[in-house]
């Protein structure tokens, strides 16, 4: 990779449109820090739970905005005020209360200004909702990730089984429809493609070939690989 600028890659997109598994294969594919935004809201929904407050009521919630320090260990993984979280973060509490967390504005302003510090000065792949909208505004590689809602659901119910999490598919529908639903539909800044994001749907697509596409984008954007 062409090393005389510092190169953001921001991708977004629906729930289990696989964009972690790929965004995290492209980061390290190309030695660039990953950053995963959804990994922080779930960590401050964590905190919300641990301190036993209500991630329904938004006053209670915001009360933790500057009091906690969320960050990623050299290992890169979630920690919670210096503890790894990253198992706890995936755990259905947490899931079933981010929807909430994540449409507080100034919980928003909160994590994506930590997001923005973290990527200052760095070549870095980050995936959210609104990276290449929002926090990333300026990123030189804009990638929307997309996939019918039927195939995420398919890929969600296969996710929990390899991970002995009891599902239906039909739960894993109504779940993803929810999500999207909320995702794109809050005052601010809520999950669309950016007008210079490139879209991809990967209904049929394999983890390799969604990789290769981005890897195509980003060279044709004039950055050698
Ligand atoms: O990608 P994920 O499922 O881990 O995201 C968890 C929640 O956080 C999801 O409800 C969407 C929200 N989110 C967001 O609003 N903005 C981001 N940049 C990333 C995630």
């Amino acid at each position: 990779m062409d090393k005389k600028n510092f190169i953001a890659i921001a991708i977004d997109g629906p729930s289990a449109s696989g964009k972690s598994t790929v965004a995290k294969l492209l980061a390290s594919k190309l030695n660039f820090l990953y950053v995963d935004t959804g990994a922080m809201y779930r960590a401050y929904t964590l905190a919300v739970l641990n301190a036993s407050l209500d991630p329904k009521n938004e006053e209670e919630s915001n009360s933790l905005i500057n009091k906690i320090e969320i960050s990623f260990n050299d290992e890169n993984h979630i920690t919670l005020n210096g503890k790894d979280v990253s198992k706890e973060i995936r755990e259905n509490n947490v899931a079933n209360n981010v929807s909430y967390i994540a449409s507080y504005k100034n919980i928003r302003l909160f994590l994506v200004s930590l997001q923005q510090k973290i990527a200052n000065n760095k070549n870095i792949v980050m995936d959210g909702r609104d990276v290449g909208t929002y926090v990333l505004k300026d990123a030189e590689v804009k990638i929307f990730l997309n996939a019918d809602v039927e195939e995420r659901a398919k890929r969600r119910f296969n996710e929990n089984k390899e991970k002995n999490i009891k599902s239906s598919y039909e739960d894993c529908l109504e779940n993803i429809k929810k999500r999207d639903y909320i995702d794109s539909h809050r005052d601010f800044c809520p999950l669309r493609k950016a007008d210079d994001a490139i879209l991809i749907d990967s209904t049929n697509l394999t983890i390799e070939e969604v990789v290769f596409k981005m890897e195509e984008i980003i060279k044709s954007k004039g950055y050698s690989l």
